[in-house]
């Protein structure tokens, strides 16, 4: 795997560039939002980081701001999880154990579809674990080993896990236990919960920078190929799935707001990054940590909707 070519840098000196520094210079003066402070680890971030990286489907790389400050994926690992699962056990298994439906609910809701004993959706919390559960190898080690060279392989560079972040989680994550102790009781899952959520909780410690970030959300906007390397990652029927659900649960309990808004599939994590993909062009990555009241990153939220009204991206 290469990492970013130097002729495919494009800063302050090409239109997008500049756009990109200046949208970071017009929307610096947002300070509303609170960083998340329930994982302990997650606390540490400066509030002032305001990064933003673009990659578009030729593998050029466009950014500003804070744009390389590496902080953990969280949420935002739930749909490579989920492409990966569709890939290895196709849509009919998958669909069993968790469906398409947003909750309308927090994303770390307790909230499961009884109907047919199985997780709302891939995006929320419980769906991303019994994703997870599809996704356990014989050993931790080789799951977490399989997860993070899926996740190399769609930054196009070799990722690393944040040890300190990963502890923070498994000492703090009593609510997510109790998801998948739920679950396991209802046969949802049926790995042993601890290693599902071990594997779950060093996905969401995956290190990334808004450039690794808007290169993954690249490959979703490509099909499943990824721009840089050439690697197809995930089939173009899975990216297709893969990319519904993020339209429809990608932002939680704002999902409606957020399509109304901005109309592009998208996924956000508590860490403060977002993802939001323009198919067939286009992977955009924001991180600014302050979040709103339902874990969006602030800044985040207003970058993504001004990019899509600026370039008339809302095709919805
Ligand atoms: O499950 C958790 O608490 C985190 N590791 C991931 C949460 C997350 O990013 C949800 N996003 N808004």
């Amino acid at each position: 795997m290469r990492p970013f070519a130097d002729d495919a840098f494009h800063a302050g000196n090409s239109v997008l560039g500049r756009y990109l520094d200046a949208l970071v210079a017009a929307l610096s003066g947002i300070d509303a939002g609170e960083v998340a402070t329930y994982i302990p680890q997650l606390g540490r971030a400066d509030p002032s980081d305001f990064g933003i990286a673009i990659v578009t489907a030729d593998g050029r790389l466009y950014r500003a701001g804070t744009w390389d400050r590496a902080v953990t994926i969280q949420s935002v690992s739930k749909p490579f999880m989920y492409g990966q699962a569709l890939t290895e056990l196709g849509r009919e298994r998958v669909l069993a154990s968790v469906g398409v439906e947003p909750t309308g609910e927090r994303f770390n809701s307790i909230v499961l579809d009884e109907q047919h004993n199985r997780a709302f959706n891939p995006m929320v919390n419980s769906g991303a674990i019994v994703t997870a559960s599809l996704l356990t190898r014989a050993t931790a080690e080789a799951g977490a080993a399989d997860m993070l060279d899926l996740f190399s392989r769609l930054a196009g560079r070799r990722l690393d896990i944040d040890a300190e972040v990963f502890r923070s989680e498994d000492e703090t994550g009593h609510r997510n236990r109790a998801i998948a102790w739920l679950m396991l009781n209802s046969g949802m899952i049926e790995p042993e919960p601890d290693m599902v959520l071990d594997l779950y909780f060093r996905q969401c410690s995956v290190l990334v920078n808004c450039a690794d970030l808007a290169a993954m959300a690249c490959t979703l906007a490509t099909l499943g190929r990824q721009p840089m390397t050439g690697d197809q990652v995930f089939s173009p029927e899975v990216t297709r799935d893969v990319l519904s659900v993020m339209t429809t649960c990608g932002m939680y309990d704002y999902a409606g707001q957020w399509l109304y808004d901005v109309g592009l599939p998208a996924k956000s994590g508590v860490s403060g990054m977002i993802m939001a993909v323009v198919p067939g062009q286009i992977g955009l990555a924001v991180y600014s940590p302050k979040l709103d009241a339902v874990g969006n990153s602030v800044r985040g939220i207003e970058v993504c909707r001004t990019f899509a009204r600026d370039f008339g991206l809302h095709t919805c």
